[in-house]
């Protein structure tokens, strides 16, 4: 029988905060097909998350098909803007969010991950995280700064990502991203150059495959997923209406689960997709075949 089997192998899950973004559905799906899951989350969520986690509060989510708890092998703070701690202004540093939490750079990371579980650790990693500052001012309005930080925060960071973890990978290690099709059309209210970060994120996929598929045998992949209330789209203001009006218009008319884009992500984790790099993977209900909205036809007809 096929099996999607990732027994022994170990992933590391970047931007998980709470239980309701891909970060935690990607990491569940992991662990259920036999992943061994290490996360990374943000210095100013990291103790709202440790909390959680403590108090019970997110024991429903985590519940696994078998009863059990997923269980996360480790929880490292990670700021994916600073390759190195070095980088970080003082004000950071110093900050109470951060000051406790030792090394959350990038280089950091790899050092914590290698004193952990020794020179070759790493089978999967996923980047499942963005930040724009200004994600809610349209590119007409938006500053040098507040592009930069989003392509910084959202795009390089998958670069520096592979960089630093590509010479700890095992053989045939897997790079998964999020991405979203305001890539290539245009979604109105996604601004403050988060279009143009996952732009940079799709263009960087295919080549970094090609980079790390020569020099690790790593593929590299990002998933295209549709509309779903996180937090971080949240602070996009018009998440809600984005849903409903996939969900209209799709051709599976429903709202995207977040567990849909954690089973793709198993499979693109696994020796199943060994075929599948440099890829854009759409897990948005068929959303971005559309030409037309669903409704139009509707509105049409009525209007005549
Ligand atoms: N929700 C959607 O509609 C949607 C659609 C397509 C793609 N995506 C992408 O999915 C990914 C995950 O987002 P989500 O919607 O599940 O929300 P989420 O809030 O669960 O995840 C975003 C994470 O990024 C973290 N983060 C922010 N700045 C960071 C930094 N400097 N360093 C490290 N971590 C940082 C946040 O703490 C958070 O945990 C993102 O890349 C997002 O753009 C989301």
């Amino acid at each position: 029988m096929l099996s999607l089997d990732l027994t022994g192998r170990r992933a590391l899950v970047a931007g998980v905060a709470d239980d309701n973004g891909f970060g935690f559905a990607i990491a569940k799906c992991l662990a259920m097909a036999g992943a061994t899951v290490c996360v990374a989350t943000w210095p100013p969520a990291l103790n709202i998350f440790l909390n959680l986690i403590e108090r019970g509060k997110i024991d429903d989510s985590r519940r696994m098909p078998d009863g059990s708890l997923l269980q996360f092998e480790k929880i490292y703070p990670l700021d994916a803007a600073f390759d190195t701690l070095e980088q970080a202004p003082e004000d950071i540093r110093s900050n109470k969010r951060y000051k406790d939490t030792g090394d959350f750079s990038i280089a950091g990371l790899r050092a914590q991950l290698v004193a952990d579980f020794g020179a070759q650790p790493l089978d999967i990693l996923v980047h499942s995280l963005a930040n724009g500052s200004e994600v809610k001012k349209p590119l007409l309005e938006v500053s040098r700064n507040g592009y930069l930080s989003a392509v910084g925060v959202s795009a390089y960071s998958l670069v520096a990502l592979v960089q630093h973890l590509g010479p700890i990978f095992r053989p045939n290690a897997s790079v998964l991203s999020l991405t979203y099709m305001a890539s290539e059309r245009v979604i109105p209210g996604y601004g403050g150059g988060m279009s143009s970060a996952k732009a940079a994120l799709e263009s960087d996929t295919r080549l970094l495959a090609f980079e790390a598929g020569r020099k690790w045998g790593a593929r590299v992949n990002t998933i295209s997923a549709g509309p779903f209330a996180s937090r971080a789209a949240s602070a996009i203001g018009i998440i809600e209406r984005m849903v409903r009006y996939c969900a209209q218009n799709t051709p599976i008319p429903q709202a995207l689960e977040a567990a849909e884009v954690g089973n793709v992500a198993a499979f693109l984790a696994s020796p199943l997709s060994s075929g599948i790099t440099g890829s854009t993977v759409y897990v948005d209900k068929g959303y971005h075949a559309m030409g037309m909205p669903a409704d139009a036809l509707t509105a049409a007809g009525s209007a005549g």
